[in-house]
């Protein structure tokens, strides 16, 4: 069997996947648009042995139960699509490597890019041939976010009623519209929630509902401000999307509170940059570190502004990325 490395760039929400309608199948309770990053990527690479009597999953060098335990079952999945396809008759395991060119737990996506990059090589080294929907539609049941990332450019995840109706598709390439993302690490720290529990939590908020009734008209503001590269209404959008986010995590019960002080630091520069006429705004997932996104031309101005901060730990610059590749290079 064939040994299969796979490089899948992580993604940032601007629409972002709240909740569930569907826990197993992970049919979110509303659609979703992302954009993949070209700087923030997983690479895994998989390979299914006779010689193997379990699968072996190491993730960024380290063995850990809880998210080992996630990968085998996704593999347990193309494990039964393939005898489905009669290109297996009994179980056979693999050895999965897997790495991040990124701090993973902190809010940075590191499970969308993983699980899109596990789905593909996995997929293809039992000897699959999916297409980008099939693989879309098994990468969701892994980690949601991941069946965005099996796509390049602006994306759109379809939430769906059912589990074949749920996939992500393109609708704009990365080079439609030139955005820059400033992804701003204010800190490495293990967030101590999971998107999963968080997830969970979701509809306790007493705003959600109110946030599912407008959700659809945003979708269609957000791809329409795309297709015209109208980046100030874009990112009105998306930075009004993200607020409205974390009111939703605030107001749970449990309340969750992920901002540290250096992320209020970033957010408030970026509203100042803004009102000096800087077009630059934010967007933050569930963690601490945060998204800021300009246009190229404004990229040093906002760099400068950043790195004054003392809270500014790093920050990684990234364009829109391709869909992912096949690499020749392999992990083992
Ligand atoms: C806030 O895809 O990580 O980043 O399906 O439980 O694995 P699971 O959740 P996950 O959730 C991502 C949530 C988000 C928003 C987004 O990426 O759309």
């Amino acid at each position: 069997m064939q040994k299969i490395t796979v490089k899948a760039g992580s993604d940032i929400a601007l629409i972002k996947y709240w909740g569930k309608k569907d826990k197993i199948l992970r049919l979110p309770a509303n659609g979703s648009i992302s954009m993949i990053l070209d700087s923030l990527f997983s690479t895994t690479t998989v390979e299914f042995s006779l010689s193997l009597s379990a699968d072996e999953v190491l993730i960024a060098g380290e063995v850990e139960e809880g998210e080992s335990s996630r990968v085998v079952k996704h593999l347990d999945r193309i494990r039964s699509l393939a005898k489905s396809n009669g290109l297996i008759d009994k179980d056979i395991f693999a050895k999965v490597v897997s790495e991040n060119n990124f701090p993973k737990s902190t809010g940075l996506s590191s499970s969308s890019s993983g699980f899109a990059a596990l789905t593909i090589a996995a997929s293809k080294a039992i000897g699959l041939n999916l297409s980008e929907k099939e693989l879309s539609i098994l990468a969701r049941q892994g980690s949601g976010s991941a069946c965005r990332c099996v796509c390049g450019g602006f994306v759109e995840w379809l939430d769906g009623e059912t589990s074949s109706e749920s996939y992500a598709q393109s609708f704009a390439g990365p080079n439609d519209f030139l955005i820059r993302d400033l992804v701003t690490i204010v800190s490495e720290d293990k967030k101590n929630l999971s998107s999963t529990q968080g997830h969970d939590l979701a509809e306790t908020s007493p705003f959600f509902a109110a946030r599912q009734q407008k959700i659809s008209a945003k979708l269609d503001a957000v791809k329409k401000a795309i297709f015209s590269n109208d980046f100030i209404t874009l990112g009105e959008l998306v930075e009004a999307e993200a607020l409205e986010f974390h009111s939703i995590l605030l107001t749970s019960s449990p309340t969750i509170l992920l901002f540290y002080p250096g992320t209020i630091e970033v957010m408030q520069l970026v509203r100042s940059l803004r009102s000096s006429g800087v077009p630059v705004y934010f967007t933050i997932n569930t963690g601490f570190n945060v998204h800021v996104l300009t246009l190229p031309e404004y990229e040093d101005q906002v760099l400068m502004a950043l790195k004054k901060l003392p809270s500014v730990q790093k920050i990684i610059a990234s364009s829109v990325g391709l869909k992912p590749q096949y690499l020749e290079q392999h992990l083992f």
